[in-house]
């Protein structure tokens, strides 16, 4: 190493912190609970999130009885699932995220298709690749489990007089193939009785999400740091690695990171092309945010719609304006950078297997994909050293938090309401 970049180093390790970096590092860190979600009325309820945790465990729901969510988000793995792309009952085409803070995020998906976590959840059930399953079949396990239906009617009020076979078929979703027994039956159903169906089954995902709304681990060792760089204590910042610190002033600064992962979750909670190139090789053919926007604003679901606690709250309002711009053709969700060292591989494909590999791609930009007319001009080869990647990727493994209360990451015991989930702060 150059002698120049020896003393340099030393010298900003030492070097006290200007108030405009002490803002910029104060930015990335903050109280990460409890942000409400107005548009679900039960996302703080216990009973409603040990339903929601019952949920997420079960395999039942799934077409073949092998798939719940926890197959793709492992508790043991972040609540991701450690490879490049899913397979529920069928190969993904994006990779798992981690659910950890999920709730934070102001948008859903990689090309942010939710925009609430209760209407995400509802996606897995009905989709073929993977729980394979249709709206009545979910319902009908909730109705005849004694477990799930009396949390339920605790939280929700009474289902549907299921029972009625005569209105309300076995098997029978709008998401069915059309042509198809069960999309034929949904069909045949009165409107009334859809719309208290899909009334319940939008619960089930408030359920799963009070319960996601937990999934909050314990600060971070850079947490630390802040919150002693915030009460000036000198000795307790010492603390932190030389490294890390000196990979955080680049963050911040020269790197240009910040420019688009910044807040408590190091993420703008927004969409941007980075030229990732694809894992399939040749051109990009994930449009991202540019169909997100249009399957979402379709989403009988959304949070304007009418089985949203809040359709006239400013998150419902500002998903009806938004608007679809070339430049979001392409364009990915800015994930969190938290709890980096449980979720490899990275990327809305996991294109990169470690942490090095992306900072690398930053660093050169050689394997980026440009295209022409719709691409963010923001991201510049950095040219960065050996020891200044080791720093930053020593920044970001402080971001990790010790894991959540095992609880949390597991299927709840037996007997309804009972076993109550332990809050996490
Ligand atoms: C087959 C694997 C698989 C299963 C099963 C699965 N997921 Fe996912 N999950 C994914 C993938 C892949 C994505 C990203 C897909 C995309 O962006 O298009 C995702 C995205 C999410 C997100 C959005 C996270 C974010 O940061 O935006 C949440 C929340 C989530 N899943 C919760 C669930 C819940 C709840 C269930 C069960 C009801 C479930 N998942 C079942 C693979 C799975
Ligand atoms: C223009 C906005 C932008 C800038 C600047 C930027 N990023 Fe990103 N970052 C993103 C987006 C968007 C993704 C997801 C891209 C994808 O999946 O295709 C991402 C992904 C990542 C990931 C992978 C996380 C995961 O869980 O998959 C890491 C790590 C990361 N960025 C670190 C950095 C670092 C370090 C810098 C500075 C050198 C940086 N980023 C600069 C927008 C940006």
């Amino acid at each position: 190493m150059p002698v120049t970049v020896v003393i340099l180093s030393c010298l900003l390790a030492a070097s006290p912190l200007t108030d405009t970096q002490k803002r910029r590092i104060a930015g990335l860190s903050g109280a990460m609970q409890g942000t409400p979600d107005p548009t679900n009325e039960a996302w703080n309820d216990p009973t409603a999130a040990l339903l929601g945790q019952r949920l997420f465990f079960d395999t039942g729901f799934s077409l073949n009885n092998q798939v719940s969510c926890a197959t793709c988000h492992d508790p043991a793995m972040g609540f991701a699932d450690g490879k490049p792309l899913p397979t529920g009952l069928a190969k993904g085409s994006r990779h798992t995220p981690s659910l950890l803070n999920v709730a934070e995020h102001r948008w859903f998906f990689w090309d942010g298709r939710a925009d609430t976590l209760w209407s995400q959840a509802l996606h897995p059930f009905e989709r073929a690749e993977e729980f394979g399953s249709n709206r009545m079949a979910v319902l009908n396990r909730v109705h005849d489990d004694p477990i799930l239906r009396t949390e339920y009617e605790t939280v929700f009020g009474p289902l549907p007089p299921l029972d009625d076979h005569s209105r309300f078929p076995e098997n029978a979703g709008p998401h069915a193939p059309s042509g198809s027994r069960e999309h034929d039956a949904w069909q045949m159903m009165t409107p009334a009785d859809q719309q208290a169906c899909d009334r319940a089954f939008s619960n089930l995902g408030k359920a799963i999400a009070a319960y996601e709304h937990r999934l909050v681990p314990p600060p971070s060792s850079f947490d630390l740091f802040v919150t002693a760089m915030l009460a000036d204590d000198h000795k307790a910042m010492a603390a932190y690695p030389d490294d890390a610190r000196r990979g955080l002033l680049m963050f911040i600064d020269e790197a240009g990171c910040r420019q688009c992962h910044y807040g408590q979750l190091l993420s703008d909670l927004e969409f941007h092309n980075t030229g990732v190139p694809p894992s399939h090789g040749g051109l990009p053919r994930d449009a991202g945010r540019w169909e997100g926007i249009k399957l979402l604003q379709a989403n009988p679901f959304r949070a304007s719609g009418e089985f949203s606690d809040d359709p006239e709250s400013i998150r419902a309002l500002s998903t009806d304006s938004l608007a679809r711009n070339s430049e979001l053709w392409g364009a990915f969700r800015t994930p969190s950078l938290r709890n980096l060292n449980q979720t490899a591989p990275y990327m809305h494909q996991g294109q990169f297997k470690s942490i090095r590999e992306v900072l690398d791609f930053y660093n050169t930009l050689d394997t980026m994909v440009v295209l022409d007319h719709h691409q963010e001009t923001v991201l510049k080869p950095l040219g960065l050293t050996e020891t200044q990647l080791e720093d930053l990727e020593s920044f970001l493994m402080t971001l990790s938090s010790p894991k959540l209360p095992a609880e949390l990451g597991r299927k709840p015991g037996s007997s309804p309401g009972i076993d109550q989930i332990e809050t996490v702060d």
